[in-house]
Formats: structure tokens, sequence, C-alpha cells
């Protein structure tokens, strides 16, 4: 068996180093764009793969957003951005030992007055407004802080800031070694994951580690469970890797764009060969195809059937998009099938060794894997092995008159 498996391997890197694999580059389609955001570096209807982009939200203080164009459709979750939530104060805290079994209390502050808040962002605490009493852990035992608020409010994104005192002066390899979890709770109906951790140098020779978490609904009952029944509390477990005293000093909470019934999320994301068009600014959009190069195949669909994205819940886009393909296209798939074919077959050299090395800008049929050639797809050709040199232009282009370019390069041997 394991004589078998190494002649497998030996022969796949045989191949694999005679013969390069092709390089598929589609185009990706718009990424979607969040209420009050930018998109960064730049806001475009076609992108090239593997290009990125990151999201920048106006109002809360989100964490790094991005998401990355890959073989034609765009990986990683669609951003969101939110709001502040206003008016949302801590008013009880206590904290918690749980490092013995039994928790033991540390601090309870009742009735907790925090002054007044202008000047800073909207938020449920931070320490300035609360100069009676530091939120202090002095050591690294796990923590339970239990919190509330003067309102109930549904929220969507919390966001911690905690000071770490004397951080900067402890040795490097300490500090590289440092972490800090923390898991937050807000609402039965949804659960708080960690999207990211900042640190940033702070007062007190201090560090001040951020959590941002996102707390999604488990599904659309529970959505409309927490709109009915909101909650005031927040739980809340830490534990530092380190003995280091370290305090709360902010809590922000977020939650949607517009009102619980009528959330805003800005403008959906569009496959590339799509468009939209606008019903309801920034909550509900008609999707099309492109124009009149491009066609709906969606089987069995009836004629006026409109496909369309409307914003739902925790700023979700919700409906059924068309499945666009080109009308017109340059003849690809000869091209393809000839590629490479069996050159590398029982090593006979006479077969043809012009092979495609790249394919650019195509699109990518996401529901059964199809190259489509449009106008601007580019192929590369290249010779499948070193004893070959390539004539003639190495690139075709698919032209609006759907033909290629040039004519196809050859291979000769030296
Ligand atoms: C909270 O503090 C403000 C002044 O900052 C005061 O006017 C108000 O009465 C206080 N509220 C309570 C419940 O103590
Ligand atoms: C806040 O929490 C305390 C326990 O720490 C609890 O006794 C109190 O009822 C809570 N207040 C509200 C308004 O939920
Ligand atoms: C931080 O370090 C300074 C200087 O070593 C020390 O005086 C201070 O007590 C430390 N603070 C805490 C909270 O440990
Ligand atoms: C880093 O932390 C881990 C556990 O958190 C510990 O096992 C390891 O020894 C630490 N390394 C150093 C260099 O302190
Ligand atoms: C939500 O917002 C929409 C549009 O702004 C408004 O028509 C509707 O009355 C609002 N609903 C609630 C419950 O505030
Ligand atoms: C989401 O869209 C589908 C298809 O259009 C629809 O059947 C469903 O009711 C929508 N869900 C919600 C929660 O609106
Ligand atoms: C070699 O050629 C024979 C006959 O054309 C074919 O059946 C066989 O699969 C080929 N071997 C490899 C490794 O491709
Ligand atoms: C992919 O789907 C399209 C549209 O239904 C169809 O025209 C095309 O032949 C399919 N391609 C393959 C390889 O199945």
């Amino acid at each position: 068996m394991f004589i078998i498996i190494t002649i497998i391997t030996t022969l796949l890197i045989s191949e694999l180093s005679t013969i390069k694999s092709l390089e598929l580059r589609a185009n990706c389609g718009f990424p979607g764009k969040p209420y009050r955001s930018k998109i960064i570096p730049e806001e475009k209807s076609v992108y090239d793969e593997g290009e990125t982009v990151s999201f920048q939200c106006s109002d809360y203080w989100s964490p790094p957003q991005m998401r990355k164009c890959v073989n034609g459709v765009w990986v990683g979750p669609p951003a969101r951005c939110g709001n502040f939530v206003n008016n949302v104060e801590l008013n009880d805290a206590k904290l918690l030992d749980m490092s013995f079994g039994l928790p033991i209390e540390k601090f309870h502050y009742r009735n907790i007055n925090l002054t007044s808040m202008e000047k800073y962002l909207p938020n449920s605490f931070l320490s300035h407004r609360y100069p009676k009493h530091r939120l202090r852990v002095t050591n690294d035992h796990e923590f339970m802080w239990k919190l509330n608020f003067t309102r109930p409010a549904v929220k969507l994104f919390v966001r911690v800031n905690f000071n770490f005192i004397n951080f900067t002066l402890l040795d490097q390899a300490i500090k590289n070694n440092f972490s800090f979890y923390i898991d937050v709770e807000i609402s039965p109906y949804r659960t708080c994951n960690l999207d990211y951790q900042n640190s940033n140098a702070w007062n007190d020779n201090g560090n001040r580690i951020d959590s941002y978490f996102t707390c999604e609904a488990h599904s659309y009952e529970d959505l409309q469970r927490d709109l009915e029944n909101p909650n005031n509390y927040m739980i809340m477990r830490t534990k530092s890797s380190h003995n280091l005293p370290h305090e709360l000093v902010a809590i922000f909470f977020g939650n949607v764009y517009g009102n619980d019934s009528e959330p805003i999320c800005g403008e959906p994301e569009t496959d590339f060969g799509q468009t939209y068009r606008v019903r309801q600014e920034h909550r509900d959009y008609i999707i099309d195809c492109l124009d009149s190069q491009w066609k709906d195949a969606t089987p069995n669909t009836y004629k006026h059937f409109i496909n369309h994205q409307k914003c739902i819940g925790d700023m979700i886009w919700n409906g059924t998009k068309p499945k666009c393909i080109p009308i017109r296209n340059c003849p690809i798939q000869k091209i393809l099938n000839n590629n490479r074919r069996n050159f590398n077959e029982n090593d006979t050299m006479d077969k043809n060794p012009l092979i495609v090395d790249s394919i650019l800008r195509y699109y990518n049929f996401i529901e059964n894997q199809t190259i489509y050639a449009i106008d601007g797809t580019e192929i590369v050709y290249a010779c499948a092995s070193v004893d070959y040199i390539l004539v003639g232009k190495d690139t075709r282009t698919c032209k609006r008159d759907m033909t290629w370019s040039g004519i196809e390069p050859v291979c000769k041997s030296e």
C-alpha cells in the first residue's frame, strides 16, 4: 500500500513540474456596501481576481471587515455597519471571581449614575464618566461580570475596552505571549462572536485591548423574540493570561440603521453580469441581468418574475437573484478542451505542446462553474516545456464582435 502511494505521488509531482497549472482569473461584481460606509481602496462595479476591499463605517466603530474576489465570487461575510445605541447606560456592576468553585463577589456597585456624555461618542460606559470607582481586576483569575443598564434595548454589536495597566513595563517575551479571553452575552436569543481584538497604547503605561463582537440572532424567530422583549443585561467572562491589573474602560453598543421593523442595509451585492435598480433606497432593490447582452438562465421562471433583494432583520439581504449568462461570447470550450490535452500522456511528443497558461477577466457562471469569454477576456498561451519556443503573440483578446484577436501562436522545437 505504502509503495503504491509513493508511486502515485511521484507521478503527480513529475506532472506538476513539467506543466504549470492553468491560472484562472475571473471578474467579480459589486461587493455590496453598507449604509453610511466607504469601500476602500475604491468602489467599482467590476473587480479583478484577487482584489480585496475593506469597509469603513461612519458611525459605530466597526472592526476591520474585508472581502476578497476569488474565482468570481466575494469571499468573506457581507459587510455590515451599524448605528450607536444611545441612552443605555451602565446602572449596576457586579464582579465575581469564578476561580474557586463558588463565585466570590469582588465588588457590586448599584445605581451607578454616569456623568454627562457630552464630547464623547455615544457609549454605555466610560471610566471617565464614573470617577467614583474603578471597575478593576488585579489578577489572572477567571471573572464573571454581571452588568445591567438603565433601559432594555436590542443590540447587534458590542465593543468592550479594557486597559492593562503597566503593560508597557513588561518584558517583550511576556508581551508577545499576552492574551485576553473575553466573551459576552446580551440576550438569550443571540450569540455573540468575537470578531476582532486590537490593542493600543494607552495611559497608565497601559495597553488598551478592544474586543468587538457581533451578536447574531439564532433564527428569524429568535430575532422577533428579541425585538419584542429586549434585555438590559450583559454578562461578560474574562481571563487575562498574565497577572496584570486591568480595568473596564468602555462599553459601546451598536444596532441596525433604520428601525427594528425596517432596517437599512445600504446597497446589495451583485454578481458580475448583474445590475440593480432601486425600489426603496438602501432597503429594497430589483436585481436584473446587466444589459441586453446578458440573459437570465434560471429554468422555469415565468416571464414577469422580479428578482429582488430586501433588507431584513439584522441588516441581512434576503430574496432572489437571476442567474445571468452572457448571450454572446467568444468560443473557448474548444480551446480549453485542446489545452495540453494528453501532452504528457505516455510522453509522446507529437502532441501539440501549445497550452493556455491563463485566462483573465472572464465570467465564471457560478452555478456550474462554466467559463464564459466575454468582451475583454484574455487568454495567454505558453509552451508546455522548455524544449519549445512560442512563436507569435502569446495573448488573444475576446473582441466586441465575439471573435478572438490575432491568431493562435505556435510552439516550435528549438
Ligand atoms: C445623577 O446625577 C445627576 C447629576 O450628574 C443628578 O442630577 C441626578 O439626580 C442623579 N441621579 C440619581 C438617580 O442619582
Ligand atoms: C440589575 O442586576 C441586579 C443584580 O446584580 C438585580 O438585582 C437588579 O434587579 C437588576 N436590575 C434590573 C433593572 O434588571
Ligand atoms: C505601575 O507601575 C508603577 C511603577 O512601577 C507603580 O508605581 C504602580 O503601582 C503600578 N501600577 C499598578 C496598578 O500596578
Ligand atoms: C506562552 O503561554 C503559554 C500558555 O498561555 C505557555 O504554555 C507558554 O509557556 C508561554 N510561553 C512563554 C515564552 O512564556
Ligand atoms: C420604521 O421606519 C419606517 C421608515 O422610516 C417608518 O415608516 C416606520 O413607521 C418605522 N417603524 C417604527 C416601528 O418605528
Ligand atoms: C426571504 O426571501 C424569500 C424568497 O423571496 C421569502 O420566501 C422569505 O419569506 C423571505 N424571508 C423573510 C424573513 O422575509
Ligand atoms: C497511455 O496511452 C494509452 C493508449 O492510448 C492509454 O490507454 C493510457 O491511459 C495512457 N497512459 C497514461 C498514463 O495516460
Ligand atoms: C451551465 O449552465 C448554462 C445555463 O443553464 C448552460 O447554458 C451551460 O451549458 C451549462 N454548462 C455546463 C458545462 O453544464
